[in-house]
C-alpha cells in the first residue's frame, strides 16, 4: 500500500501548493495551533464556520484581528490569506519550524512577510486544508478549487455505515474529509479523484490528521480501483446539473445526472457481500411525484438492497438560482444571462424537477433485492445515522422474510434509545386524558410519527422480554377488543416502529 506522502503532483499546470516528500513531522504545527486556541469553537466565534463565502465578513475580521496575538496571526494566515510580520508567523507556529512550512509549500515569504497558501481549518478534531473562498483569495475560483466541509460533506457523514471494517473507498474525495472519518474505523481507505490539486489537499491532510491508513489514487469514478472490492464506498461525486463544467468539484464533463447515474449503477460490482455504499446526489424527472422512477431503474437487478431517500425537489429556476448565488458574489449583469443559460441547458435535456438526495446499498446475495424508496424526514440528521441505518435494514430484511403477520407474532422487539414521547394531555373528569402523542428520535434521522393509545401501549411492552404475540394477548383482555382485531393493529404498529428504527428485534 503506498503512503499519502507518495502522491505526486503530476497536474498539466503544476497548481498542487504541497511537496509532501518534504513533509516532516506535523505534529508540532497542531501543537502550537492547539496552544494559540485556535479550535472550532473558537473560530465560530470570529467567523462563520460554513462553507459559503457569503458569510465571511472580510474587513469586519480584518478589524477583528488587529491585536497582535499568534491566534489572531493564525486567522490572518490561514483564514484571511493575508500576509502577516514573519516575526508573528514565527511566534504563531512555534514550535513548528517556519522553515519547514515554507519547503512543504504551506507557507511563502516574500520580503520580512509571510503569507498561506491555503486555509487551515480545525473541524471537530480534524485539522483540515483547503483552498481560500474566493471571496478570500480575490479571485473567482478556478476549475481546480477544493473546498471543505460543506453540507452535502456532512449529509454524507451521517449517512455512512460506521462498522470496523478492513477496506474502504471514498470516490471524489476532495480535501479527503470522508476518508478521514473512515480511515477512523476502516484498515485501509483509498480517496479517488481527478483532480490533482484536490488529492494533494487530501494526502497533506491525513498527515496532518496523522492517518498513515489513506492511500490517494487518481482517476475517474471506479477506474482507479478497478482490480477492488470494498467493504464500504463513500461518494459526494459532482452532482450539481448545469450545462458547462467549470468547477471539477460541482459540475461533473457528462450529461445531466449521468455521473451520479454511472456512480450508482457501478458501485454494487464494487462491494463486498454485506458491504455498504452511500451516495448524495441530484437527479431530474418529471413532476413531484416521480422521483423514486429513475434512480430506481438504476438500482434494479444491483445485487443490492437499496434505501433511497429524497430530500428535497425543486423546479429548474430555484435549482439554477441556488446553485448559481451559491459561494460567489452576486453579479447582476451576468447573473440574468447565466440563468438563462442553464434553463436553457434543463429545457434541451428535457428536465422538468430536479431532485436531491441519497441512496444507501448494501450487497446482500439473494434471489430478490428489497428497494426502499421515501421523503427523508424533514430536517437534516443530527449526527451519525449508522446505528439506524443498520437497524432499518435489518428490520426490512426480516419484514421481507416474515409477510406473514403470525410469524411476527411469535417475536419479540425491544424499544431503542434516543427516542421521545411528548404528550398533550386535557383535563377530564378530575384527570388528565391524552390528546395527543408524538414519538420521535432525538438523534439522526429524526423520524416523527404520531402514536396513538394503542400503539403507546404496544410500545410500553417492547421491552425484550414478552414475544408480540403475548403482549396482543395482554392487550386484548384489557381492551375485551377481538383478539385479531389487536393483533393486526399491533402488528401494523410494530411494522412502523421497525421501518423507522424505534424498534429492535430481540
Ligand atoms: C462534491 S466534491 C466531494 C468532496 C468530498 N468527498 C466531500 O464529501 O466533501 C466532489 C469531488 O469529486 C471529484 N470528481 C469530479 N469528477 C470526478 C470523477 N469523474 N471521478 C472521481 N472524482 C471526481 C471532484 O474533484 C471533487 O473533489
Amino acid at each position: 500500500m503506498s503512503e499519502p506522502s507518495d502522491y505526486r503532483d503530476n497536474s498539466p499546470n503544476g497548481r498542487c501548493p504541497f511537496r509532501l516528500e518534504r513533509c516532516g513531522d506535523l505534529a508540532p504545527l497542531r501543537g502550537a495551533l492547539e496552544s494559540a486556541g485556535y479550535d472550532q469553537s473558537a473560530l465560530a466565534g470570529t467567523v462563520k464556520l460554513d462553507d459559503s463565502s457569503e458569510s465571511l465578513d472580510v474587513p469586519a475580521l480584518v478589524l477583528r484581528t488587529a491585536e497582535r496575538s499568534p491566534y489572531n496571526t493564525l486567522v490572518r494566515l490561514f483564514i484571511l490569506a493575508l500576509s502577516v510580520p514573519e516575526q508573528a508567523a514565527r511566534d504563531a507556529v512555534a514550535p513548528m519550524k517556519l522553515e519547514s512550512l515554507v519547503e512543504l509549500g504551506l507557507l511563502q515569504v516574500v520580503a520580512d512577510q509571510v503569507r498561506a497558501t491555503a486555509v487551515l481549518f480545525p473541524y471537530d478534531d480534524l485539522l483540515l486544508a483547503r483552498d481560500f473562498w474566493p471571496q478570500v483569495a480575490g479571485d473567482a475560483a478556478l476549475p481546480d478549487y477544493v473546498p471543505g466541509v460543506g453540507p452535502s460533506s456532512l449529509a454524507l457523514a451521517n449517512l455512512t455505515v460506521r462498522k470496523e471494517v478492513e477496506f474502504a473507498l471514498d470516490l471524489g474525495t476532495g480535501s479527503g474529509v470522508q476518508a478521514l472519518w473512515a480511515a477512523r474505523h476502516a484498515d485501509r481507505v483509498i480517496g479517488t479523484d481527478t483532480n490533482c490539486r484536490a488529492l494533494n489537499f487530501a494526502a497533506l491532510n491525513a498527515r496532518l490528521n496523522e492517518r498513515s491508513n489513506i492511500e490517494a489514487r487518481q482517476g475517474s469514478l471506479f477506474e482507479p480501483v478497478s482490480e477492488c472490492q470494498f467493504d464500504l464506498v463513500v461518494a459526494n461525486p459532482p452532482y450539481v446539473i448545469s450545462p458547462k463544467a467549470r468547477l471539477e468539484y460541482r459540475d461533473s464533463r457528462m450529461t445531466g445526472d449521468a455521473v451520479c447515474e454511472r456512480v450508482i449503477r457501478d458501485m454494487p460490482a464494487f462491494l463486498r457481500e454485506g458491504g455498504y455504499g452511500t451516495v448524495i446526489f441530484n437527479w431530474h424527472h418529471q413532476t413531484t411525484r416521480d422521483w423514486a422512477e429513475r434512480p430506481s431503474q438504476w438500482l434494479r437487478s444491483s445485487g443490492c438492497d437499496a434505501w433511497l431517500m429524497c430530500s428535497n425537489t425543486s423546479d429548474p429556476i430555484a435549482y439554477a438560482s441556488d446553485w448559481l448565488r451559491r459561494g460567489q458574489p452576486h453579479d447582476p449583469d451576468r447573473y440574468p444571462v447565466l440563468l438563462d443559460e442553464w434553463l436553457a441547458y434543463y429545457r434541451e435535456i428535457g428536465i422538468g424537477m430536479i431532485s436531491w438526495g441519497a441512496v444507501i446499498l448494501r450487497r446482500r446475495s439473494a434471489e430478490a433485492n428489497w428497494l426502499r424508496a421515501e421523503k427523508a424526514p424533514s430536517g437534516r440528521p443530527t449526527g451519525s445515522c449508522s446505528d439506524q441505518i443498520q437497524r432499518v435494514f435489518a428490520a426490512e430484511d426480516l419484514l421481507d422474510r416474515f409477510e406473514d403477520d403470525r410469524k411476527l407474532l411469535e417475536l419479540a422487539f425491544q424499544l431503542t434509545p434516543d427516542h421521545q414521547l411528548e404528550q398533550v394531555l386535557h383535563a377530564e373528569d378530575d384527570s388528565w386524558s391524552v390528546d395527543t402523542a408524538r414519538l420521535s428520535q432525538t438523534r439522526g434521522f429524526g423520524f416523527v410519527g404520531q402514536v396513538d393509545p394503542l400503539a403507546s401501549k404496544v410500545l410500553a411492552g417492547c421491552n425484550g422480554r414478552w414475544r408480540l404475540g403475548e403482549l396482543v394477548a395482554e392487550l386484548n383482555e384489557v381492551s375485551g377488543l377481538d383478539f385479531e382485531q389487536v393483533a393486526s393493529a399491533c402488528v401494523s404498529v410494530v411494522r412502523n416502529l421497525l421501518r423507522s428504527g424505534f424498534l429492535v428485534q430481540r
